[in-house]
């Protein structure tokens, strides 16, 4: 994680900026709009290769020393992007073998963006250059915020570049190619090598592949980018700058990265977070977004893209209100976040995304559509004080742990799993949406890593657990820490063999139970539960080895046989959750470890009343962001102030003496409040 937190002297406001898309008369618009909004960042150069480089060694930066000058004299800092997602025309065609091949050997041309093979030598150096002369021309600027190299890495290239790279990794990974055939399983399907130059990254083969292949190959390419990445931050760094250097995140529906590992390397770790639920559960969403994130930088970072108009779903765009994006944004500022950074300033005319929302839409800036824009503006002016983080570092103090790692999302996509419908992504989102759900804060927890702090961890589909994090489980429960463990967790090594004598092998003892046979269930199908839980989509046939049983199948295919145990170990206990559950009984279920393991909500009543509350700490302060997603007003007590709208809060004095209840603050539907309370204190909620 960044070894100094990242602490803005205020929360970053604005976004993605292309000037060079735009003539010179538009350039005096942005700035006098972005001066009434109140915008003090802008995130320049993401896509600019072309015209920053427009022919091999030749540079033309006039234009963009030009829109900085305009900017700095406006008061208003940058972010700037190294261009190298998106490399020029001229590049492919002087070095075809730079562009990346597809696993069925389809060779990519531009014409789009993300069109390179990152284990080319070509673009490696191509991309070191381009760095080294922005940062010699741009790295002491003043109004320089940061770096922000490259733009959500996630090419993979499985071409002749990648097969080289790939080897070298496996070389270094495994040392033997005995030990290569070993974690392999080459014995299976005779696939045993010969010699590290037979191996290839996974291509369109006749049937299945080899699933330990599969996910080193995932690991090479996260380790890959990240070599890349670095290539670039060293050369930023060796031009004498010393910005503090990021690189976007993106999520969720696709993860090329290991995240723990690249955030070792950032100065502050930053995401692009781009809604994909129109309902309320939109929410919970930015909630799981911003939490990872946070777990992920070990304190603040900066949400660097967001979408201020729309929700982006396979069919279309769905509108987000005003008061949503309002909301929203506080949403990720709740969680760490030191920014609300959208993409982009400007809606475009033209290019691909010319119909994507932007803080600017096309009707322009005089159109009512830009007055929500202003109206964040003043809120995070108003709220800006919450930048400074406490000296302990911990941001949103949390109970409960999730643990997270790619091994097991990158395990479970490989195909012909034990259930391919089950995703990692969505059995972790639905354990910390049950969390949300109940107003519990949550961190993501590393596997391995300081956990004592937890009163409940919990472990969603790890499908993948070697001995050392089986053992730090252990541990963790014999000190006194409650777990909860799922099905499809530490059903392999981290070679995907699975563990034998019974799943999930290096979980038996911990777990005290034996599951002896999966039994997905058909689609549609019900599976009733003795606690009144229903499970769908997935079932398992077990025994106890000295768990006690919590819930017992009440039908379908293994009825009477344990489905929830618990086994006491030491001073804590791990309970099993054989069965996938609606998420009506998830939340039922996992509200009621937390139950049992001493955990409370933020603010105890708020969720109920459709309030999120989250508990953000500062420097001299806590401040409690109240964002009311729900239909009825509410009113909130306690003592403190609402710096959105400078109101004092009624002491709860005033409450016990029974009084006024018509003071207070009040929240309407989409209303936020951001309440400076004395450390630790807290606020009450009422529905008015
Ligand atoms: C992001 C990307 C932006 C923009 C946005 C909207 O992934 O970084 O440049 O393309 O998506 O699609």
């Amino acid at each position: 994680m960044p070894s100094v937190p990242y602490v803005p002297s205020q929360l970053l406001f604005g976004g993605d900026y292309n000037p060079e898309q735009w003539p010179r008369e538009t350039w005096r618009e942005d700035i006098e709009l972005m001066r009434r909004a109140r915008v003090n960042t802008v995130t320049l150069g993401v896509f600019s290769w072309s015209r920053l480089e427009p022919s091999e060694g030749v540079y033309e930066l006039d234009w963009l020393d030009e829109a900085i000058e305009l900017l700095t004299r406006a008061g208003i800092g940058f972010f700037l992007s190294t261009p190298t997602a998106s490399p020029p025309p001229w590049f492919t065609l002087a070095h075809p073998d730079a562009m990346p091949v597809r696993p069925d050997g389809t060779v990519l041309s531009h014409g789009s963006r993300d069109t390179y093979a990152i284990s080319a030598p070509a673009y490696r150096e191509a991309s070191r250059r381009i760095a080294r002369v922005l940062a010699e021309h741009y790295g002491d600027h003043p109004g320089l915020r940061g770096w922000h190299v490259h733009n959500e890495y996630g090419t993979l290239d499985h071409g002749p570049h990648a097969a080289v790279a790939f080897r070298r990794w496996l070389r270094e990974r495994y040392g033997t190619l005995e030990a290569l055939n070993e974690a392999w399983t080459t014995g299976f399907w005779s696939q045993r090598y010969g010699s590290f130059e037979q191996i290839l990254p996974p291509r369109t083969t006749q049937y299945l592949d080899n699933p330990a292949q599969a996910v080193d190959f995932r690991r090479f390419c996260s380790d890959e980018m990240l070599a890349a990445m670095c290539e670039q931050r060293d050369q930023i760094r060796g031009a004498g700058s010393s910005a503090p250097i990021t690189t976007n995140f993106m999520l969720p529906t696709w993860n090329h990265l290991e995240q723990w590992s690249w955030a070792e390397e950032l100065d502050v770790v930053s995401i692009d977070h781009y809604l994909d639920t129109p309902g309320p559960d939109g929410e919970a969403h930015v909630a799981y977004c911003s939490d990872l994130t946070r777990s992920w930088a070990g304190g603040p970072w900066v949400l660097m893209e967001q979408n201020a108009r729309g929700i982006i779903m396979a069919d279309r765009t769905h509108a987000k209100t005003p008061g949503r994006m309002i909301r929203n944004a506080l949403g990720y500022i709740a969680r760490g976040s030191q920014s609300a950074l959208f993409f982009q300033w400007r809606a475009s005319a033209g290019g691909a995304e010319q119909w994507h929302g932007a803080l600017v839409p096309h009707a322009g800036g005089e159109d009512e559509q830009f007055e929500p824009v202003v109206e964040l503006g003043c809120i995070l002016e108003a709220i800006s004080e919450v930048t400074s983080p406490p000296a302990d570092g911990v941001l949103n103090p949390a109970e409960v742990g999730i643990l997270w790692h790619a091994d097991s999302w990158w395990t479970l996509e490989t195909p012909s799993m034990p259930h391919d419908s089950l995703t990692y992504r969505e059995e972790v989102r639905s354990a910390h949406r049950s969390f949300w759900r109940a107003g519990i804060a949550t961190d993501v927890v590393r596997p391995g890593a300081d956990a004592g702090r937890y009163r409940l961890l919990v472990v969603p589909a790890l499908i993948v657990v070697s001995d050392e994090v089986a053992a730090w489980l252990r541990e963790y429960v014999e000190a006194g820490g409650h777990l909860v463990v799922t099905y499809l967790s530490g059903l392999t090594d981290e070679h995907q063999r699975v563990g034998l004598g019974g799943y999930p092998a290096v979980l038996r003892d911990l777990l005290g139970v034996t599951v002896t046979q999966h039994l997905p269930l058909e689609d549609g199908q019900q599976v009733a539960l003795s606690d009144g839980a229903v499970a769908t989509q997935w079932a398992e046939r077990m025994r106890t080895r000295g768990a006690e049983v919590l819930a017992a199948y009440a039908d379908g295919p293994v009825t009477g046989s344990p489905a929830i145990t618990q086994n006491r170990l030491g001073a804590g206990r791990a309970v099993y959750l054989s069965a996938h559950l609606d998420q009506d009984s998830r939340d039922a279920f996992l509200l009621a470890r937390a139950q049992a393991a001493g955990v409370s909500p933020v603010v105890p009543g708020a969720a109920a009343l459709g309030v999120e509350a989250v508990r953000r700490r500062g420097a001299e302060a806590d401040h409690l962001f109240l964002l009311h997603h729900g239909r009825e007003d509410v009113t909130v007590h306690g003592t403190g102030v609402d710096l959105v709208t400078g109101t004092q809060l009624p002491g709860r004095t005033d409450l016990a003496g029974g009084t006024d209840r018509r003071g207070g603050l009040h929240l309407a539907a989409d209303d936020v409040a951001v309440v400076r309370v004395p450390r630790g204190g807290g606020v009450e909620l009422t529905a008015r």
